[in-house]
């Protein structure tokens, strides 16, 4: 299986409760890696670019209000099979789906406030950790 690299928020709902040491125990006790990690305040310029491919959707306004409402953890994580593998570990964009000790199951609050983000493909990762952390050399 393939070594790959996704891209990782801890959102502010999340960022709000003091959960990135939980939100990191449960990456950590999955296998895997956080290589990048930095703690920023988006702009919504930078919020209305991350999520432009939802620019037709009903909640687009309400998300980059959102996610540009506090603090927010940015990271590269790196491991077998991430993209999915994360997918996994956050598990299903709302809630009330979610199974049974993942991270949205476990901290989110709703929807919107789900507590965390992950790539959903190769391509996307690659363009998401090139937004987020231009000019730094990530090593694994
Ligand atoms: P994320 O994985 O970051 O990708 C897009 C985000 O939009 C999603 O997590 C949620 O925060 C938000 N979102 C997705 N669907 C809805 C919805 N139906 N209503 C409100 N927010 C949503």
């Amino acid at each position: 299986m393939a070594i790959e690299r996704t891209f990782s928020m801890i959102k502010p709902d999340a960022t709000a409760r003091n959960l990135t040491g939980a939100i990191n125990a449960k990456i950590e006790a999955s296998g895997l890696k956080i290589i990048a990690q930095k703690r920023v305040h988006w702009s919504t310029g930078h919020a209305q670019k991350f999520y432009e491919v939802h620019k037709a959707r009903p909640f687009y306004n309400d998300l980059v209000k959102f996610m540009t409402s506090g603090p927010i953890v940015l990271q590269v994580l790196e491991g077998e099979n991430a993209i999915k593998k994360y997918r996994d570990v956050m598990g299903a964009t709302d809630p009330a789906k979610a199974e049974a000790g993942t991270i949205r199951k476990e901290f989110a609050e709703n929807i919107e406030r789900n507590s965390a983000h992950g790539s959903d493909s190769v391509e996307n990762a690659a363009a998401e950790i090139a937004l987020n952390f231009a000019g730094f050399e990530i090593v694994g």
